[in-house]
């Protein structure tokens, strides 16, 4: 089968495609033929080994798997013998964020992982463009409570997380500000965002507005330098480690202090996310954002793109026979 591959930690320029072997499900696996996954920030994150806490969960030394990647959909193909809730035909999507060997055209996954059977209506492509981004922006949620009357900002709005978050904030019915570059105030507003602030011209962290929760997606941000912006009890959340690691120790000490407070986003439960966004699909509730599908003989370009931080949405990589997905 075709696979992009890699043996070492390093640049985009350390993948390979290849034809390597096709992998044999398990009992309680299966055995998935792709037809989308994505590039994502956390497939760039494991690239790299970078940071290298990420080390801890995708290998010390070198990387765990041959094939990176960590979201797809596609369709069952065979399964273990010991599999009793998928049949093969089905057409199925999911993500683990550390690491599922999904770029290439063949992958296996445990059936009691994070797969479940794809909406029906929408492509492979739209719909592995809800995984990565959509998961992490679920989790920032979940650590918070969002109802009619909260008031939040969404930095970086126009990335996976970003535009997730701004999706899944609206659905809880939620007032959003979203903070996104000049070309893209149209699709913010498209989302749902009821304010939007073009950091091009303006910098949300020195502006008025008060905020019960503000999201840094894109983590260009700190909580010193918005803290102001917080209502009483508010809390900062945000994608990236931010000066000095201090989104890992600020939990803590705003926490004992009291007051306003931030919170580290530890995603956790990729199948609920998986689960919540499948139904959210059905209901018409949300939306993928594609930026660019590359082909798998563009995969060193599709990483850099990525890796430059600037897409909006996703970036898909088209595993199927046809160029067009
Ligand atoms: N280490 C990991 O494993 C990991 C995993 C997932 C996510 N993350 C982090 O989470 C963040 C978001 O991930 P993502 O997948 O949503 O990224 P993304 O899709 O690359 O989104 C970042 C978005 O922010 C915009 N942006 C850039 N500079 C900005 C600024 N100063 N103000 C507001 N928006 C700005 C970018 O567009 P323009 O540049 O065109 O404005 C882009 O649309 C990243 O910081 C990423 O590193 C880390």
């Amino acid at each position: 089968m075709k696979a992009i591959t890699r043996t070492a930690y390093g640049p985009p320029e350390v993948l390979e495609l290849k034809e390597i072997a096709k992998p044999i499900p398990k009992d309680h696996e299966l055995l998935i033929r792709v037809y989308a996954t994505t590039v994502n920030r956390t497939d760039c994150g494991i690239l790299t080994g970078k940071p290298y806490l990420i080390r801890a969960f995708v290998g010390l030394t070198k990387p765990r798997h041959l094939v990176p990647g960590t979201d797809f959909a596609g369709q069952v193909v065979a399964i273990g013998k010991k599999v009793n809730s998928f049949q093969i035909g089905d057409r199925v999507w999911g993500l683990h964020d550390e690491g599922l060997s999904s770029q290439a055209e063949y992958m296996t996954i445990r059936e009691n992982k994070a797969v479940v059977r794809m909406p029906e209506n929408f492509s492979y492509q739209e719909v592995v463009a809800c995984a990565e981004g959509a998961h992490y922006a679920n989790n920032f949620i979940n650590k918070v409570k969002v109802d009619t009357s909260t008031k939040v900002l969404v930095n970086g709005a126009t990335g996976a997380i970003g535009s997730a978050a701004v999706q899944l904030l609206k659905y809880y019915g939620a007032t959003v500000t979203a903070v996104g570059n000049t070309k893209n105030m149209e699709l913010l507003k498209s989302l749902g965002a009821d304010q939007t602030i073009d950091y091009q011209k303006e910098d949300f962290t020195k502006g008025d507005g008060k905020y019960h929760f503000i999201f840094d997606a894109v983590g260009k941000s700190s909580f010193p330098q918005c803290k102001h912006l917080l209502l009483p009890k508010g809390v900062y959340i945000s994608s990236e480690l931010g000066p000095g690691v201090q989104n890992l120790y600020l939990p803590l000490t705003t926490k004992i202090k009291g007051g306003k407070r931030v919170i580290f986003p530890l995603p956790l439960n990729c199948k609920k996310s998986i689960v919540f966004l499948s139904k959210l699909l059905t209901e018409g509730k949300f939306r993928p954002v594609i930026d660019k599908v590359y082909q798998p003989e563009q995969i060193v370009e599709a990483y850099k793109y990525v890796a430059s931080g600037q897409k909006t949405g996703n970036v898909i990589i088209n595993f199927s026979p046809s160029p067009s997905g």
